[in-house]
Order: structure tokens, then C-alpha cells, then sequence
């Protein structure tokens, strides 16, 4: 059993994930590490830099009993016997695999650091999304360091989802863990496993060979993405036909061969896994002379720009074609429900097409705070823009509005009273349920136009 464990990165697999490890190993030494002085800083206070339902409580528990964040890297790599390294690892934006392939300098950085302060023996565990053969990758860097210790690297991706991080941690359909197959390599995936066993059955803990384990992460999330881009494109015919998606959804949902999950048609996807690691699945084909299996994958990511594009394209044909200078509240800018995050949220291409339309948009997230929209929309957050209002209120944010656009499935917005926004709003008062969240019956009673993904209106359908 290790004694020490560190982890490289505070972020939203880092933070919940040792949180949850330090409150089932009381007895094992969890110290988490990151450059950010100002992420640190929010862990060891009541406002968690992430937001996860119940994560506030596993921290309390654990923290400053066997659960510590700390600025001092290279003292925690010095000390501990198992390093997770969970840094990002966003697409390259220069050079040879630019837009596509994953950038590791973060992951080298660490490779490199541990490599320099290491005194002892240590088992590496990749824990962020890598692409397969990194391990192979970190190998060369520490060997390059010239270090005098044994390194022993162990690919143990994350398959929790924001907003339901805690329950995922909790409670994982399985736990995966790939390794060398040689004694050491074993021992150090038993090390690993060790930690899981304190709340996870044994049957559930799953070990493989490294690049298994590295692929079984891209194509779990390629998998899952796909899955959406499907009822997505199936979304655009029902908004056609008259057939609706959710009846569609329900009825091959049911095929026990199909299964009922990620079956829900929205405005697109988002979240820092699903574009990123198809767009790497992608890159790998492509440097493994496989083009056909690149072009089969590239199209889920195609696909998912495509609903992002046809549901302002909807917005602007039931609002003939013109938003410029009306007001249009957004209700929702997080990447999904219970979450802080914005990566690659839909809402920022959504509400950036928007703008293009010189729309005055007034924008609602219950979590999200004002300087991250604006960043996301490539404004300065210390200068008001009037064509952007950030709203706490989203009955402030309807007031003389033409259209609200519901971009986050956040669980309020369902339970808002509709006959006052309504009154609020200037007529026709259009709704764009970019989640089908809300209840079409009573709100089209009520007078509403709405606008929902994958249920026809004829009157401003696409055709
Ligand atoms: C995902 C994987 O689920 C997780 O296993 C992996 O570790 C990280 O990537 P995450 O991105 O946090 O997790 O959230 P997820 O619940 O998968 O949702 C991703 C996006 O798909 C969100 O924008 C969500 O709104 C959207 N989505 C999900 C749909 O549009 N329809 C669905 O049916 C499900
Ligand atoms: P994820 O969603 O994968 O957790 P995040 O971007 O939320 O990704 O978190 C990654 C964290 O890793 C960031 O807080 C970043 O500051 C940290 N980080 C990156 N490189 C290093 C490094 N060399 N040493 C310590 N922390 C690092």
C-alpha cells in the first residue's frame, strides 16, 4: 500500500479525484500540486475553484487530515511513491498536428521535474487524457533526465463526468488501470489498484496493458460523442418531417443492443474530452496511415458544428433574419448542467454567431461568472460591452426581450414561472429550447413561439 500519493494539476479531474481517494485511504498521504497559486488558494477555502455537487463536503472531510493543496511541487514529487500526473492536455494550436493533435508540453514539463527531484523509486500514473503511446513518450523523457531511479508508468484514465463527478467517483462502472506486463509493471498497477480497492469491488477494477488503457480512454469519449452527433443529425430530419426526437430517441433507446443513455438531442456538445480526444483519435489515425478511420471520426466533430450552426441558423429564420440591435436573453452558457465550466461549451459559438448578428445578447448561468463570458467571447472583462450583459437574475434577463435561447439544461430554468417572463418580453416571444428541457404544451399556451431540437414548426422550419 502507498504511503504517499501526489497529484500534478488541481483541475476538475485532479481536485474531485484525489478528494475522493483521500477521503476512502485515510491513511495514505494525498497531496495535491499545481503552478496556480490562485487555484490552490480556492481549494484550501470554502469556494472550490470547481463546482461539483457534493465535492465541498469530500474536501472538508479529507483536508488537513491526508488531503493537502500546495504551491510547492517539487518538495510533494520528492516524497511521494505514486505521482499522478493530471495536467492538461489541450490540441496543439502550431505547428505539426495543429488543431488536432494533443499538446504534451505540460505532461513533458512534469516527466522532466519529476525526473530532476526524484530520490527514490516512483510509479507515474497518466491520468489526464494522453494520447496512446505517451507512456512510451514519458519513458524517453525520463530516461533522458538521466535520473538514477526506477520509473514504472501507469495509464489510469478518469471517465467521471462533470456535474456528476462525486456520484461517477463514488460509484464507477469501472475503474481502469493499464501497465508494463512485466513484475514491475504489475506491482505498480497493483499499487495503483490498492487505492481503488478501499471503495470500489474488485470485479470492477479493470487492468490491461498501457496502450489498451490509453486507447480504451479515446474511444470510450469518441464512442459517447458519437452517439450525440447521431441523434443529432437524426434531429435535423425530424425537425423536417415532423417526426420528433425525443419519441425517436425513447423508441430505439428501448433496443436493449442500442441502450437509452447519450441518446439526447441538443445543440451540440461540449466539455474539454469530446472534441479533443476525437480530434486526437483523428491525428493518430492520420500518423498511422489509416486516412479512412480519420475521416470516419473527423465527422462526429463535423457533425456537432453543424447542430451549433443550425440552430442560430433556426433563430434567424423564425426571426426573419434579422436580431440585429434586438434583445435575445441566454439562458445557460456552462458546457452542461451542474458545472462551472465553459470548454468548448456550445453557448460560445452560439452567442459569438449571435454577436456576428450584432444581436444585443443578456446572458444567465447560475454558476458561471461574468470575466469567464467574456473571455470566452473574446472580450476584455474589464470593459463593459453593451452588446453583452451579464444578467444574475433571468427574469431581468428577459425584460424586453425578443427571444430567449436555452443553451444549458441548468434544472431552474424548467421550473421558471413562464407566464410572467412572458408578460416581460416583446411579442412574438420566441423560445430556442437548444436542450428540449422545457415543457412545449404549457408554454405554447401560454402564447409562446417555441422553437425545440428535433420537433418540426412548420412555420420556421428549414427547408
Ligand atoms: C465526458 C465523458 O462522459 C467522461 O466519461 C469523460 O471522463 C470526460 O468527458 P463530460 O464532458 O464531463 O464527460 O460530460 P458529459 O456528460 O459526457 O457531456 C458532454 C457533452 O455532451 C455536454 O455538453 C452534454 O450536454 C452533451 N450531451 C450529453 C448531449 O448533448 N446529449 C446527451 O445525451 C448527453
Ligand atoms: P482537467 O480538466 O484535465 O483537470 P484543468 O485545466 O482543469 O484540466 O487542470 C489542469 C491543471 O494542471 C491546471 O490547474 C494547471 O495549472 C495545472 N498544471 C499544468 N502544468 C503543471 C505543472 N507543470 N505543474 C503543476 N501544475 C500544472
Amino acid at each position: 500500500m502507498p504511503k504517499k500519493v501526489c497529484c500534478i494539476g488541481a483541475g476538475y479531474v485532479g481536485g474531485p479525484t484525489m478528494a475522493v481517494i483521500a477521503q476512502k485511504n485515510p491513511d495514505v498521504k494525498v497531496t495535491v500540486v499545481d503552478i496556480n497559486e490562485d487555484r490552490i488558494q480556492g481549494w484550501n477555502s470554502e469556494e472550490l475553484p470547481v463546482f461539483e455537487p457534493g465535492l465541498l463536503e469530500v474536501v472538508k472531510e479529507a483536508r488537513g487530515r491526508n488531503l493537502f493543496f500546495t504551491t510547492a511541487v517539487e518538495a510533494t514529487i520528492a516524497e511521494a511513491d505514486i505521482i499522478f500526473v493530471s495536467v492538461n492536455t489541450p490540441t496543439k494550436e502550431f505547428g505539426v498536428g495543429k488543431g488536432s493533435a494533443a499538446n504534451l508540453m505540460y505532461v513533458e514539463k512534469c516527466a522532466r521535474t519529476i525526473a530532476r527531484v526524484a530520490q527514490s523509486n516512483k510509479i507515474i500514473v497518466e491520468k489526464s487524457t494522453v494520447p496512446v503511446r505517451t507512456a512510451e513518450f514519458l519513458k524517453q523523457i525520463l530516461h533522458a533526465e538521466g535520473s538514477k531511479h526506477q520509473f514504472e508508468i501507469v495509464s489510469n484514465p478518469e471517465f467521471l463526468a462533470e456535474g456528476t463527478a462525486i456520484v461517477d467517483l463514488n460509484n464507477p462502472d469501472r475503474v481502469l488501470i493499464g501497465g508494463d506486463q512485466t513484475s514491475e509493471g504489475k506491482a505498480a498497477v497493483a499499487s495503483v489498484s490498492s487505492l481503488y480497492e478501499a471503495w470500489v469491488p474488485k470485479d470492477r477494477i479493470l487492468t490491461t496493458n498501457l496502450w489498451s488503457s490509453e486507447l480504451s480512454k479515446l474511444t470510450a469519449n469518441a464512442f459517447l460523442a458519437q452517439r450525440i452527433s447521431s441523434i443529432n443529425s437524426i434531429s435535423a430530419l425530424c425537425e423536417r418531417t415532423d417526426a420528433d426526437v425525443e419519441e425517436v430517441g425513447r423508441a430505439i433507446g428501448m433496443d436493449s443492443r442500442i441502450g437509452s443513455k447519450f441518446l439526447r438531442s441538443s445543440v451540440g456538445f461540449g466539455g474539454s474530452c469530446f472534441q479533443k480526444d476525437i480530434l486526437n483519435l483523428v491525428y493518430l489515425c492520420d500518423f498511422f496511415g489509416l486516412p479512412e478511420v480519420a475521416d470516419y471520426w473527423r465527422k462526429v466533430v463535423e457533425m456537432n458544428n453543424y447542430q451549433k450552426r443550425r440552430f442560430v441558423r433556426r433563430i434567424m429564420s423564425a426571426m426573419f433574419n434579422t436580431v440585429s440591435g434586438r434583445n435575445l436573453a441566454i439562458f445557460g452558457f456552462a458546457f452542461k448542467k451542474d458545472t462551472n465550466d465553459t470548454r468548448e461549451s456550445p453557448a460560445i459559438s452560439v452567442c459569438r454567431d449571435l454577436l456576428d448578428e450584432q444581436a444585443v445578447l443578456r446572458i444567465y448561468d447560475p454558476r458561471v461568472k461574468k470575466a469567464q463570458i467574456y473571455r470566452d467571447l473574446g472580450l476584455d472583462p474589464s470593459i463593459e460591452d453593451p452588446r453583452v450583459q451579464i444578467m444574475s437574475d433571468p427574469y431581468q434577463a428577459v425584460q424586453a426581450c425578443d427571444a430567449i435561447a436555452v443553451l444549458t439544461e441548468w434544472d431552474e430554468f424548467a421550473e421558471l414561472d413562464y407566464e410572467r417572463i412572458f408578460d416581460a418580453m416583446r411579442k412574438p416571444a420566441h423560445i430556442f429550447d437548444g436542450r428540449n428541457l422545457l415543457k412545449p404544451k404549457k408554454l405554447k399556451k401560454i402564447g409562446f413561439s417555441l422553437h425545440s431540437i428535433g420537433k418540426g414548426d412548420s412555420a420556421t422550419s428549414l427547408r
